[in-house]
């Protein structure tokens, strides 16, 4: 993150403006609809400055910039083309401390002007960090079609109604009592102007959650796919944002988490390299008891909950305990993975079938059913197979494939850091061993691997800074 967003109350406080341009007229009608008086250094002031809303809090105080006008400005915003004569005031406001803007010069700037959809007192503040403006700007202009104008009113609403909620209402009932509110016909009555009628409604909706007063806990049991926060379901994401806690594996990406809800608790129950993992009874039990507590828990995973992901046990403790639940699939990694390596699981000329295995080991042998497994028209997708990665490509030839079955293996697949090895049977285990891989690899074994050289279209920059970070760290036991 280059900045924080901030939002600055200027109500009252005195800004200083340099410059008396059309887009310095812009930045002071910013600063006038934010309720800040406004002081001008310029010769003159462009005519658009008298037509400014609020222009009696605005006035011209000097034809140049001079040191004694920061005195008592709260921040200063200067729209001056000459670089020497803007960084001079821009140096005069950062020796006090001022925020200082300057017009199309980040470089000189302590703060920088969002792109902005006002639906006060809602607002929403777009940013490219000064990098690229007409993006942030389109950007804008799209979430203006998604944020209907009334959102102002509706939160006005619900400021007016605050006390009486919270008077009614328990606080742990509070957040999930208003987002019911925002999710049900009232806020679609304030959207189509109907007000009283939504105050009618939400007066309804006071009193039968009062009455009501016993909240049950959930368990939203969420497959966060392979990684790449763009393969989240749209109910993944909006469960993510409404948890109050949020139990979560090695395997769910940083990106990921940071689309969850800002203050939900987190407990981690993955494991660290010299330490254990929670072990999965504990989790179960941990499942049940936030639930029991009223607390909305979502226990988030990588790939699909129920492919190799001991879903279908944590939901088994829940029905025991007579927990409610829902379970949201996500993209597996055997379909993200592929994808995302150009290498389709089944073809007409090449596979009619698909196998995901584990290839875990267990007191160093497989338990798999060979025979089911080696076939030369079926492909074969091996989850957690890294470690065994030799042994595996053994027993495949030992139970009838060749040693020239197609074979790739493809670390941190849909990721930035994803790369891909190909080879067969015989090569992989040493091209895997000379490439340094790192987990989580999955390894795919079948003719559809030719296809890869015609049909790889993701190319993730391999030496840019992001590809050498490791988003996602897997512990020994799934490699
Ligand atoms: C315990 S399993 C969990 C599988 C998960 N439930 C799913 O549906 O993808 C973990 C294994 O999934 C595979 N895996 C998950 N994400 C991956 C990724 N982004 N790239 C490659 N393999 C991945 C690896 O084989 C890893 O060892």
């Amino acid at each position: 993150m280059d900045y924080l967003p901030i939002f600055l109350d200027l109500r009252d406080r005195t800004c200083l403006l340099v410059g008396g341009s059309e887009t310095a007229a812009r930045k002071a009608e910013l600063l006038l609809r934010a309720g800040a008086r406004v002081e001008v250094a310029a010769p003159e002031l462009h005519e658009c400055f008298k037509r400014l809303p609020y222009a009696e809090h605005l006035s011209r105080v000097a034809d140049v910039f001079s040191d004694e006008l920061l005195e008592g400005k709260d921040a200063v915003i200067v729209v001056e083309e000459d670089v020497a004569a803007a960084k001079l005031v821009a140096d005069a406001a950062r020796v006090r401390h001022i925020p200082v803007n300057v017009a199309d010069k980040p470089a000189l700037c302590s703060f920088i002007l969002p792109s902005i959809i006002d639906r006060s007192p809602i607002m929403v503040a777009v940013s490219s960090g000064g990098e690229s403006p007409v993006l942030a700007r389109m950007l804008r202009a799209r979430l203006e079609t998604l944020i209907p104008a009334a959102y102002g009113r509706l939160s006005s609403l619900a400021s007016r109604y605050k006390t009486r909620v919270r008077e009614a209402i328990k606080p742990e009932q509070r957040r999930a009592f208003w987002e019911k509110v925002f999710l049900s016909p009232v806020a679609e009555m304030v959207f189509s102007g109907r007000d009283v009628e939504a105050e009618a409604e939400l007066n309804a909706m006071i009193k039968d959650s009062a009455a009501n007063e016993i909240t049950r806990g959930e368990v939203y049991l969420v497959g966060a796919g392979p990684g790449n926060p763009d393969l989240l379901t749209f109910r993944a994401l909006r469960l993510m944002q409404q948890a109050d806690v949020i139990v979560y594996d090695r395997l769910v990406s940083q990106p990921i988490l940071d689309m969850c809800r800002r203050d939900a608790e987190r407990v981690y129950v993955g494991k660290e390299r010299d330490d254990h993992a929670v072990p999965q009874e504990e989790i179960n039990l941990m499942l049940v008891r936030l639930a029991k507590e009223g607390k909305r828990t979502l226990r988030l995973k990588g790939g699909d909950p129920f492919i190799f992901g001991r879903g279908g046990e944590e939901i088994e403790i829940l029905v025991e305990h007579g927990v409610s639940f829902q379970v949201v699939p996500g993209i597996t990694a055997a379909a993200g993975v592929s994808s995302y390596a150009g290498i389709p699981l089944t073809h007409r000329d090449y596979a009619q079938s698909v196998t995901f295995v584990t290839g875990h080991l267990k007191d160093n042998t497989f338990n798999l059913n060979w025979e089911g497994i080696a076939r030369q028209d079926q492909t074969i997708v091996i989850y957690m197979g890294l470690k065994g990665l030799p042994m595996l490509c053994e027993a495949l030839i030992k139970h009838g494939l060749t040693a020239e079955t197609p074979a790739a293996i493809i670390q941190h697949g849909t990721l930035p850091t994803q790369r891909v090895i190909t080879g067969d049977l015989n090569t992989l285990p040493s091209l895997a061993e000379e490439a340094g891989l790192k987990a989580p690899t999955l390894i795919i074994v079948g003719n559809v691997v030719k296809l890869r050289e015609k049909l790889g279209w993701y190319q993730p920059e391999l030496h840019s800074e992001q590809a050498h970070r490791t988003p996602l760290e897997t512990p020994d036991h799934l490699r």
